[in-house]
């Protein structure tokens, strides 16, 4: 448990600092961004930001919830990122939480 907190802290850290290295070998553009630290934040965090910027994400605004389940969809099917359909919910949840417009 104490493990899995502090590898959790570190990649939060390593997402922070290597945020330039990491938007410029996927060559996309560096966005400004506020992180709102919300319910299943931590699996965004361990999903998403692999391959890009969490700017990259919210630079969409405001969306409907199924706006963001598409898009957790598309990384899914179109680039393979390797995320179980359980936590495909929790970061659909998290984003329409988050940066829903409260649409469906
Ligand atoms: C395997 C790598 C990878 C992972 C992991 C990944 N993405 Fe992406 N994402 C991409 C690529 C590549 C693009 C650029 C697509 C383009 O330019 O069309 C992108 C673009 C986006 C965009 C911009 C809009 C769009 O349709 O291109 C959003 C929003 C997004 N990702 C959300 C997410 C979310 C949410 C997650 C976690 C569920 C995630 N991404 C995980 C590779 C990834």
């Amino acid at each position: 448990m104490m493990k899995k907190t502090s590898i959790a802290a570190a990649l939060l850290l390593a997402s922070l600092n290597l945020h330039a290295v990491l938007t410029e070998d996927v060559e996309v553009p560096y966005v400004p961004f506020e992180i709102k630290m919300g319910k299943h934040f931590d699996v965004v965090q361990s999903n998403c930001l692999t391959c890009h910027s969490f700017g990259y994400i919210l630079n969409q605004g405001k969306q409907p919830r199924h706006f963001w389940k598409e898009k957790v969809e598309k990384m899914v099917d179109a680039f393979k990122a390797p995320i179980s359909k359980e936590d495909q919910v929790l970061i659909t949840d998290y984003l329409f939480e988050q940066y829903g417009n409260g649409q469906p």
